[in-house]
């Protein structure tokens, strides 16, 4: 019996101090994924449905609740004397409290099911920039479907969706693993990405800014570590950033980079650097189940955006990935990952600097 006071207390303590630091999270004035504060008309048609409906709600939660407290305390039983009479049912009540809340569901249910279909719904006009999304077990890669680089391929790149502002993007997604859920809340809701099957979404910046997002279906172990940016940069950057992705990667001077990265046992079994060859000048085969690596220093953050990209955290990632960010569930069908290829402290860091002059 000893001792059991106190412990009852002190949990009495924690779920006071838990609440109150949830309490207290809810309020940060400098949210960046703030689904109050759209910046774009697609978050702002979400935003138009969720505010009529929150005051409903809370006129109904007003008026349900002070009912129940005006009655229960109105006709409390006083003394034995007064107890209420009692009924069973009342026909015309009970169709009243169906018909009200159907009519009110069907009500919020039209414009929610049109603006349903209108965010999935291609964007109209000839200046769409159209980009294919694919969720990957934990990052996000992006293929710029119409911007070819020199090569004659697609655009591709990582985590950050840069797009231009005020004109229409429009996403179609998959996924090669398990369903993800791509999600910039000052711009767009959220919608499900799923293998074997597309999905859209379209989305406009009004102004130039880093939008944060993340993935927002449970995928395993790393899903929290599957964040995104949208970068939106006024239309003459965005045509900068463009021609800066068009143009391949320098070769690494270091012949020892070289060959560790066009290694298809190593980085060039899942990564793509456009422009390098093998030492003696041969084509190589280059991997595409990572991120492509062509223009990796362009962007401010790796690992599903988790990271700021600077050398040392690059360095600890080529080191040991699995101590940064969890990379496996261990199940059998997981897909191939980042793994420590023990490398030396020379080579990570010979490797990290053409990395991080890949621009
Ligand atoms: Cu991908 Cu959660």
């Amino acid at each position: 019996m000893r001792g059991r006071k106190p412990r009852r207390s002190r949990r009495a303590l924690w779920t006071r101090l838990t609440i109150l630091a949830f309490t207290t999270a809810a309020c940060a004035s400098n949210a960046p994924q703030d689904t109050l504060k759209p910046e774009g008309p697609v978050a702002r048609q979400a935003d138009n449905l969720f505010k009529p409906v929150f005051w409903i709600a809370v006129a109904i939660f007003v008026l349900v609740e002070g009912a129940v407290v005006y009655f229960s305390w109105h006709f409390r039983r006083r003394s034995d004397a007064d107890a209420p009479k009692q009924i069973h049912g009342n026909k015309r009540l009970e169709i009243l409290w169906t018909i009200l809340p159907a009519a009110l569901m069907a009500g919020i249910a039209i414009p929610t099911v049109i603006t349903i279909f209108d965010v999935a719904q291609r964007p109209t006009g000839a200046d769409v920039l159209n980009v294919k999304v694919t969720g990957h077990q934990w990052w996000w890669e992006y293929e710029y479907t119409e911007l070819k680089t020199q090569g004659g391929q697609p655009i591709k790149t990582a985590n950050e969706l840069v797009i231009p502002t005020g004109r229409w993007v429009y996403l179609s997604m998959t996924s090669t693993d398990v369903i993800h859920s791509f999600w910039v809340p000052k711009l767009a809701g959220k919608q499900d990405v799923i293998p074997n099957k597309i999905t859209n979404l379209k989305l406009l910046a009004e102004h130039a800014g880093v939008y944060r997002g993340q993935c927002a279906e449970f995928c395993a172990v790393s899903h929290a570590n599957m964040r995104l940016r949208a970068i939106a940069l006024s239309p003459a950057d965005f045509d900068t950033w463009v021609r800066g992705q068009q143009r391949p990667a320098p070769l690494p001077t270091d012949l020892q980079v070289l060959s560790i990265l066009t290694n298809p046992q190593t980085c060039a079994a899942c990564h793509t650097i456009d422009g390098i060859r093998g030492a003696g000048g041969q084509e190589l085969v280059q991997g595409v189940i990572g991120p492509n690596l062509t223009h990796f220093a362009s962007r401010g953050t790796f690992a599903g955006s988790t990271f700021d990209l600077t050398a040392q955290n690059l360095f600890r990632w080529i080191d040991n990935p699995t101590a940064m960010k969890p990379l496996t569930s261990g199940h059998p069908g997981d897909a191939p990952t980042m793994r420590d290829y023990q490398l030396t402290r020379d080579q990570i860091d010979a490797i990290v600097a053409y990395l991080m002059s890949l621009r």
